[in-house]
Formats: C-alpha cells, sequence, structure tokens
C-alpha cells in the first residue's frame, strides 16, 4: 500500500540533509545550481544545488564508507582530505568514460569500479554473493509458462486489499506507531492521510517534533522548532506520489505504464515483478505475492548526477481494518542506512480538518514574522 512515509521522514535524513545544507538557504526553494548554492563545487557545478546531496549520497554507498571519509564534519566546503581531492579526479574520470565511450549515457558509475569499497578490488573475488539479475527473473517468468498478464496482477492486488468498492468508502486514514532506525534511535510517529491527496507526518523525536506534509499544492517540513521548508524537487514528486490517497487502485496504479517484467523471490515468496513508469524519473519495481496478491515490496530510485540511489520498501504483516488490509509492518532500506514502521493503530474515516496540512506560516496571520 502506498502510505510510506515517502522516503525521507524528517526525523531521518532530513538531519543529515540539513546538518550539509548550504547558510544560504531560504524557505522558500529556487532554482539554484549547485555551484550558486554551495562554496566550493568545481566539477559538479552545473547541476540544481537540491541534487547535490542525492550525489553525495550515491557516493558514499558506492564506496560504502561515511561523509567524514572525505568531509570534515560540518565544514564540508574545506579541501583539507586528500580523499575528497582524489573522489573530484574520479567524478572527471567518470563523466569522460561515459562522454568518450558511452556516447554520453551514465552506463560507468563509482559503484561500477568500487562496488561498496573504497579501495576497489581488481582481482574476482571467490565466493563473493551475485545478486539475481532481472534478466534471471524474467527468464523464470518465461519458464514459469504463466499466462497471467499485468492487468491480472493489479486487479488481483485490488482484490486482495478489500476491492474497489470498499476502498472508495474510505475518506481518510490514520496511523501511529513506532519508527526504528537502523541505527536503533526510536521515534513515534502519527500519520495523516485525506482523500485524494493531502498527507501530514508528525515525528515525535528524542530532539523534538518533526514534521513532513503535503496540502495538495504546497509540500513542506519542519523540523525541531526551526523555521519551515518547502519541499521542491525529486522530494516533491515523491511526497505527492504517497499522499495520492487511492493510488492503489488508480488504473495502472497511478503509473503511466505498467509491464510484468518477470518472476523473483522476496523471503520466501514467489512474486511477479511489475516495472511502474512515471514522467520524469526512473521506473519502480513492485512485487507482488503470486498466491495472495498483496504487494510485497517496492523499489525505486533516486535520481543523482553520479548514479542512482535504491530505496526498498517492503511492507509485511498485512492486516484488515474496515474491510481494507493495511501492511503493518513498512522496512525502508537504502545502503546506507533504514528504517522499519511498525504501526498498533490505524483508524479510518476520522474527519481531520484540511488547514491541519497546511505549513504552519499559512495557518498564521502574516504579521508573525518573528525571528
Ligand atoms: C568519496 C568522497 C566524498 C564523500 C564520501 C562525500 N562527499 Fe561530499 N563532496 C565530495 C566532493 C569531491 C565535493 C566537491 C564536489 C565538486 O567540487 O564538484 C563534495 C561536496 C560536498 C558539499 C558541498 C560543500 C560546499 O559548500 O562546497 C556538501 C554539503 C557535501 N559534499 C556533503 C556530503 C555529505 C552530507 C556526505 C555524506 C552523505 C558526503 N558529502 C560524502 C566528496 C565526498
Ligand atoms: C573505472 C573505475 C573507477 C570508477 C568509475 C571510479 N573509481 Fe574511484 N578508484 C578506482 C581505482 C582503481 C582506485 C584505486 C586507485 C589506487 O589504488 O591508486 C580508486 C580510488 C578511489 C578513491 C581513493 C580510495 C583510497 O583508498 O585512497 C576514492 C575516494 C574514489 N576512488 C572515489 C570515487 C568516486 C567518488 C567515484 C565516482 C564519482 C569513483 N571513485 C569512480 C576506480 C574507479
Amino acid at each position: 500500500m502506498f502510505f510510506t512515509l515517502a522516503i525521507a521522514p524528517a526525523g531521518v535524513h532530513a538531519q543529515e540533509r540539513e546538518k550539509a545544507a548550504p547558510t544560504a538557504a531560504t524557505t522558500q526553494p529556487e532554482v539554484k545550481t549547485a555551484g550558486q548554492a554551495f562554496k566550493n563545487i568545481q566539477v559538479l557545478k552545473d547541476i540544481p544545488a537540491d541534487e547535490l546531496l542525492p550525489a553525495m549520497g550515491f557516493i558514499t554507498s558506492s564506496l560504502g564508507v561515511q561523509c567524514n571519509y572525505c568531509h570534515v564534519p560540518r565544514e564540508f566546503e574545506k579541501d583539507d582530505k586528500d580523499k575528497k581531492k582524489t573522489a573530484r579526479e574520479m567524478m572527471k574520470m567518470m563523466m569522460a568514460i561515459n562522454q568518450t565511450d558511452f556516447e554520453g549515457r551514465r552506463k560507468v558509475t563509482c559503484y561500477s569500479c568500487h562496488h561498496g569499497m573504497a579501495e576497489p578490488t581488481a582481482i574476482p573475488l571467490i565466493g563473493a554473493p551475485r545478486p539475481p539479475t532481472m534478466r534471471e527473473a524474467a527468464d523464470r517468468l518465461a519458464a514459469s509458462g504463466a499466462k497471467v498478464t499485468v492487468d491480472q496482477v493489479l486487479a488481483k492486488y485490488v482484490e486482495a486489499l478489500g476491492g474497489t468498492d470498499a476502498y472508495k468508502k474510505l475518506t481518510s486514514r490514520v496511523s501511529k506507531g513506532t519508527l526504528e532506525r537502523s541505527d536503533g534511535i526510536r521515534e513515534q510517529l502519527e500519520d495523516f492521510a485525506k482523500a485524494p491527496n493531502k498527507k501530514l507526518t508528525v515525528f515525535h523525536t528524542p530532539n523534538g517534533e518533526a514534521q513532513r506534509a503535503f496540502n495538495g499544492t504546497v509540500a513542506w517540513n519542519q523540523a525541531f522548532g526551526r523555521p519551515t521548508r518547502q519541499i521542491s524537487g525529486a522530494d516533491l514528486e515523491r511526497i505527492q506520489q504517497t499522499a495520492d490517497f487511492y493510488r492503489d487502485i488508480e488504473p495502472r496504479m497511478g503509473y503511466r505504464r505498467v509491464a510484468l517484467i518477470g518472476l523473483a523471490k522476496v523471503a520466501d515468496r514467489d512474486a511477479y515483478v511489475v516495472r511502474g513508469f512515471t514522467a520524469g524519473a526512473p521506473p519502480q519495481n513492485l512485487y507482488f505475492d503470486v498466491e495472495n496478491g498483496l504487494l510485497l515490496r517496492r523499489v525505486a530510485y533516486e535520481e543523482s548526477p553520479l548514479g542512482l540511489n535504491p530505496i526498498q520498501t517492503d511492507y509485511e504483516d498485512y492486516r484488515e481494518t474496515d474491510g481494507i488490509r493495511v501492511p503493518f509492518r513498512i522496512a525502508v532500506s537504502m545502503p546506507n542506512s533504514g528504517y522499519t514502521v511498525l504501526l498498533d493503530q490505524v483508524q479510518m474515516n476520522l474527519p481531520i480538518d484540511d488547514a491541519k496540512f497546511d505549513p504552519p506560516a499559512a495557518k498564521e496571520p502574516a504579521a508573525s514574522g518573528k525571528p
């Protein structure tokens, strides 16, 4: 079910990201380049500023390191560490390879050589585990002789959720539970979703309260008493998707195009792999349980100038609430981090005031521009 907290809940990445955010950041995002928004950018000058941190995330997971491998803590602009200078040369090399040998397409990335290690190995490893490829999933589907179509897979999913009629009776959903980060920190969360496209997630963290919302027009977040920030770029697209209340029962689940591309395992379950294409973002892979039709996994990809960052969401422990099945355990994994949401309460059709989803500034009179 498409009701994850969007990919980067306020309490999870935003902290990292905010620490690293340019000091000039204002509450209103403008389309600045990284060269304009940050202090010491030499190679990635022309990329949109909000793609710099996804690029840093990509580097970090490709090399299996942390930010401080290249950076002096909190002084990201400094070039004191040699690794940072090497990384710049590596970016240039990667771009040159792709330009010269792959017609400018991003075929070679940091990961192609580094495979999660700072020092790439040039010798094939013995007994190293190899993840299954999509080509193998396609072969398994062909070999299974299954006559199923993508429309049948999606229709079975809607039935498994409770059916279109029951689903359309829903107008809102309030979920409460715990978010446990891979570093062990726990946050209490409340998630408010209202048809057709409003969403607010409130995180009660050890550092205070953080919120993340979309009111149908504007997406924003607000953390620990700091000024409200408007969400833009890829993050905005993601929150829009997750705020789409009826997305699961929409034709093609809201994707522009869908295709059945394989048969794979999710833990010990057989699953059909459906690829969903959206405009302007990398396609996502959805894994549906062959037997009971439920969505087991969604793998999405965040675009970055150096390569794609994968985000895997596993949906488990489906329980029935008001005739609709809802996953009570949602595990989100990224290469270097992750978190698990354990719900303990889901309530349907409670009345929720529209104003709850508006950015805090809009709720107050305009005069309250105090520091
Ligand atoms: C392997 C080295 C490496 C790692 C790891 C790395 N970075 Fe960077 N970072 C760079 C390089 C190189 C630049 C400069 C890019 C350029 O000149 O185009 C940079 C630039 C930055 C800047 C811009 C600073 C400024 O004002 O000029 C920020 C912010 C940043 N990194 C944050 C991060 C964060 C956060 C992480 C961890 C998620 C991270 N970096 C991990 C190499 C790295
Ligand atoms: C074509 C293969 C290739 C690609 C692509 C590549 N690297 Fe490297 N990288 C290497 C090799 C090989 C070394 C080790 C060089 C040595 O041992 O002197 C290295 C070393 C490094 C080091 C220094 C590690 C150390 O232990 O000193 C950093 C940092 C690094 N690469 C970052 C990156 C980043 C960031 C990217 C993507 C922008 C990238 N590399 C892409 C092959 C690659």
